[in-house]
């Protein structure tokens, strides 16, 4: 059995007593080495068409952030960070001696409501919790004069400037109106205005590029941003000069600017990714079919939907569950990645936590073999995700041509599921052929919370460029 195979020792037994083959899984969701090679060689191509002026399905946004951070960014910046599940909230300070800041945080959870309503109410919310946010943490001092704000927003846009941004389309389980193809940053400013809160949105970006730049300003080397979270992405510099769609605008020979790949979008024209029935099925029932198809197969969105509706299939076989009344489990996104990683975490003979999750998740009370046959499936599951994950991220240094490099990744899937960056790096290296004995030449490092320095020292870069540009226009620090 080759290293990338999903622990088969885990299986001892269960044949003897349960009538399920799980080889046909083992075949859908095994990625051999090869497969992972084609999937990146293809990954390369659909990055490079998101660049042409027709584009592709990865939109491969501009950024217009053009530059890495020095280290010598000083100043006070606001940040907020809307992401799949909260909105954070930052003061930050960044000093003048090299890379180095100080900042106090605060996560609000948002609503599902809010989540689905309209864009009127998003933004109010939006806009209530950065006062509430001033109002706990701002000692005074602060209400004759408007604080810089650095918009993290984890959705794709379309930039036209550093400091606005037209809403392409929601992804994750977003699905608020009014706001597509619209200006949200203008939308947010006529709230913040609606509200009086005394902040000026100087800088749009995305977490991934928060990521880059953040992970680049600790570590030089960093030649990569990603997130892996709720969903996935990835970003990185580029020249302009090898991006079609900017020929137009005769930047400098050697301008360059950080590309917000969207690539959670790769392969929606379903041509080589190796899609399941429950693939199809997921992308079936999500809120926008045909979109983000990489991500649904990846993110922990979507990983925990997988193993539910595997487990609906084989109860439905009358292979799992037998006899049990299993109505919770057939409720949509009833399970999540924390139930998966908490699985995967149990590592005693009787696997009491994993049986405790699906007692209090799903009221379920299955037999020991049971809770093997699931545990195998969830490794299989979390493997393919993050050997998919790493042909995203080969895909771009391969083409940039970069050897080796340092990755910088935020998101509580990356950081929190135990193994995630293991399987990945094993990806990385399935794909590059390393010899055995080197050690990895792209290295995935955890950057948490990363984004928000990240958006404060994007719009301390913007803020300089405005000071030199007209000196008498500075915003205090
Ligand atoms: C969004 C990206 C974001 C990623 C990670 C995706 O669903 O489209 O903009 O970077 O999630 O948060």
């Amino acid at each position: 059995m080759s290293s990338f195979r999903y622990r088969p020792e885990i299986l001892e037994g269960v044949a003897d007593h349960i009538d399920c083959d799980l080889k046909e899984y083992e075949d859908w969701f095994t990625l051999e080495p090869s497969q992972l090679k084609e999937i990146t060689d293809h990954f390369i191509k659909e990055l490079e068409r998101g660049l042409t002026v027709e584009g592709g399905n990865i939109p491969m946004n501009i950024t217009w952030v053009m530059s890495y951070p020095t280290g010598h960014e000083q100043g006070r910046i606001l940040t907020i960070d809307m992401g799949g599940t909260n909105l954070r909230v930052c003061d930050i300070h960044l000093s003048s001696t090299k890379r180095d800041s100080d900042q106090i945080q605060k996560k609000y959870e948002l609503p599902k409501p809010i989540k689905a309503g309209t864009a009127d109410e998003l933004w109010d919310w939006v806009a209530d919790r950065v006062q509430d946010f001033l109002n706990d943490h701002d000692s005074g001092g602060q209400k004759d004069r408007q604080l810089p704000l650095a918009f993290t927003f984890s959705f794709p846009v379309d930039q036209k400037s550093i400091s606005s941004g037209v809403l392409q389309h929601w992804t994750k389980s977003f699905n608020v109106s009014g706001a597509e193809g619209e200006d949200i940053v203008a939308q947010l400013e006529a709230a913040i205005n609606r509200k009086k809160v005394p902040v000026k949105i100087v800088a749009l970006i995305n977490d991934t590029t928060g990521t880059l730049i953040a992970s680049n300003y600790g570590d030089p080397h960093v030649k990569v941003g990603c997130v892996f979270s709720t969903g996935c992405n990835a970003a990185y510099m580029e020249e302009c000069r090898l991006i079609p769609k900017l020929k137009h605008l005769n930047l400098p020979e050697d301008a360059q600017v950080i590309i917000n790949t969207e690539y959670g979008a790769f392969d929606n024209d379903s041509v080589i990714l190796p899609l399941t029935p429950w693939d199809h099925q997921i992308d079936r029932e999500s809120l926008r079919p045909g979109t983000q198809r990489f991500e649904k197969m990846v993110a922990g969105l979507y990983v925990g939907e997988m193993l539910r509706l595997i487990m609906v299939t084989l109860h439905e076989e009358n292979k799992l569950f037998k006899g049990q009344d299993i109505t919770r489990l057939r409720s949509e996104n009833a399970l999540d990645a924390t139930f998966l990683s908490i699985a995967e975490l149990d590592i005693s003979e009787d696997l009491e936590d994993m049986r405790y999750e699906f007692e209090s998740s799903l009221s379920l009370s299955p037999v020991l073999i049971e809770l093997k046959v699931c545990r195998y499936l969830i490794g299989l599951i979390a493997t393919r995700a993050a050997r998919l994950y790493a042909c995203g991220i080969a895909a771009i240094c391969k083409k940039k041509g970069i050897k080796k490099c340092h990755v910088g990744v935020d998101g509580s899937v990356f950081n929190k599921y135990s193994g995630f960056k293991q399987r990945a790096a094993q990806g990385l290296r399935d794909i590059f052929d390393w010899p055995s004995h080197e050690l990895d030449l792209i290295v995935l490092n955890p950057s948490e919370d990363g984004s928000s320095l990240g958006a404060a020292l994007a719009a301390s870069l913007v803020l300089n460029r405005e000071t030199k540009e007209h000196p008498s226009q500075v915003m205090e620090d």
